[in-house]
């Protein structure tokens, strides 16, 4: 077996049971969209995208203390147990470290062309269809009502300030959703969001229209 087919089927097996929005359907679209991203990218490493893809929620900060060398160091665990070479290893770690959103006013770089494709894949996932499903089972999670138009949006400039929040769900459309069609990496990626971001942008108005008895 190589190591995407090895890689895909440990990561189907360990989030198995996952509910928390980081399950393996979650990565499996992120595989499948960072190698399409990555077919319409010839410099890119397609082997070092997928790996990425597939190892980038292995374990996150959020489930781990705020430990943000979980995910590098299982990732990188996994791989030595697969005789993987240190050079992929390095790599794949740090997609890891890069790819997640960290609220509106925190730049998130990357430093590789396959960080930037994982990121954007990822990221892909937040919004359109998928994404407003993903963001009221996150709210449904914690116990959020779907919205409250007493709570304003904020633009979280620290990423302390964006963990601790605790809005009503149609608030985070406007705190990331909204915003992340203007926060992707390449061109691939972009001409992917124009037709989600649109399609949620018509959801969140019929949504205000229909809160207040209109549409
Ligand atoms: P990432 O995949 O970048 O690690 P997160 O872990 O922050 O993203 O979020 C996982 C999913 O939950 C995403 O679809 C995201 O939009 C959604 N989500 C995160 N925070 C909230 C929130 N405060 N309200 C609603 N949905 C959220
Ligand atoms: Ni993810």
């Amino acid at each position: 077996m190589d190591l995407i087919t090895a890689t895909a089927a440990f990561i189907e097996q360990k989030f198995a049971d996952e509910g928390s929005g980081h399950d393996w359907a979650h990565i499996r679209r992120v595989w499948l969209m960072a190698r399409r991203l990555a077919a319409h990218s010839p410099e890119a490493n397609p082997e070092i995208t997928e790996l990425g893809a597939l190892l980038h929620d292995i374990a996150d900060w959020k489930f781990h203390g705020g430990d943000y060398e979980a995910g590098p160091r299982a990732a990188r665990a996994w791989l030595l147990s697969q005789h993987a070479p240190e050079d992929v290893i390095t790599r794949v770690e740090t997609i890891i470290r890069e790819v997640s959103f960290k609220g509106l006013g925190v730049d998130t770089p990357v430093s590789s062309l396959e960080a930037a494709l994982v990121q954007d894949a990822d990221r892909l996932d937040a919004i359109g269809a998928v994404g407003i499903g993903r963001a009221f089972a996150y709210g449904g999670h914690k116990g959020r009502p779907l919205h409250d138009p007493a709570v304003p949006p904020v633009a979280h400039e620290s990423f302390a300030s964006y963990q601790k929040n605790t809005a009503p769900t149609l608030n985070h459309f406007y705190e990331k959703l909204l915003h992340l069609k203007d926060r992707l990496q390449t061109p691939a990626a972009r001409a992917v969001a124009e037709e989600r971001h649109a399609y949620m942008e018509g959801f969140v108005a019929r949504f205000l229209a229909e809160w207040e008895g209109e549409a």
